[in-house]
């Protein structure tokens, strides 16, 4: 099981539980699932459409909270207030959403601004490296609407990414991506994963999973390791 590589954790879930609806439209999608994130490492979660892996990492993100069961982050135990899981959403963590949700009326350039101002970060030149090397430089100034859907997914990644944050958490962030542009993202995944920082990447497409140190894969509403 995965909880058994539980060294160091970053984040701890344990005993998951989340479900949409009620009554007879009501659909269990975490059913007591556990899972453990290391300090520094790569994780790809896999698994079908619709089984459960972007509701599980808004939990992971402390976007929203489990019917049932806990997330730690760090050691600590995500406050039930959804305002005191906002600061270390804020502070630590990186989220790249799977419809990425640009603010629309803003440049590229303007929502990572926007993102670093809202977290009393300092522009320290990463956004504009990230920029060029994901080939964005000439489309910066461009709203999203103005943007292809891959390089709206790229700035959603350099908005993830800008402040430097302890945890990654991108929903099929190549999902957009031709082979080349995939390549480059992975790359610096990889690069920023080597200098600490941690990753859990869901994604569809096991070139992308082969990425990651570790690969799980969601089934019935459970994490299992993935054996090749
Ligand atoms: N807000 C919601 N209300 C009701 N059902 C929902 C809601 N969000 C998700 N679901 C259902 O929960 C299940 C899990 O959805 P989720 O988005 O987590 O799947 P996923 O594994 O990320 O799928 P995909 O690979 O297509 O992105 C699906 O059956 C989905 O229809
Ligand atoms: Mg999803």
């Amino acid at each position: 099981m995965s909880d058994t590589n539980a060294a160091n954790p970053l984040v701890s879930a344990r005993g998951l539980c989340k479900g949409y609806g009620k009554g007879r439209a009501r659909v269990e999608v975490l059913r007591g699932l556990d899972l453990h994130v290391n300090k520094g490492e790569f994780l790809a979660v896999m698994g079908p459409s619709g089984c459960g892996k972007s509701t599980l990492l808004h939990v992971l993100g402390l976007m929203t909270a489990p019917d049932a069961g806990s997330v730690c982050f760090d050691g600590v135990a995500a406050p039930a207030r959804a305002g005191g899981r906002t600061a270390i959403r804020r502070d630590r963590i990186g989220f790249v959403f799977q419809r990425f949700n640009l603010i629309g009326v803003l440049s590229a350039r303007a929502n990572v601004a926007i993102s670093l101002r809202v977290r009393g970060r300092r522009d320290d030149g990463l956004a504009g490296e990230l920029f060029e090397r994901l080939g964005l430089s000439e489309v910066a100034a461009r709203k999203p609407g103005q943007l292809s859907i891959g390089e709206q997914q790229r700035v959603a990644v350099v908005r993830a990414l800008a402040h430097r944050p302890d945890l990654l958490l991108a929903d099929e962030p190549t999902g957009n991506l031709d082979s080349a542009n995939a390549t480059g993202l992975l790359d610096v995944f990889r690069e920023i994963n080597r200098q600490g920082q941690t990753i859990v990447m869901i994604t569809h497409s096991p070139e992308a999973a082969q990425a990651a140190g570790r690969i799980v894969c969601m089934r019935d509403g459970k994490l299992f390791d993935h054996n090749p």
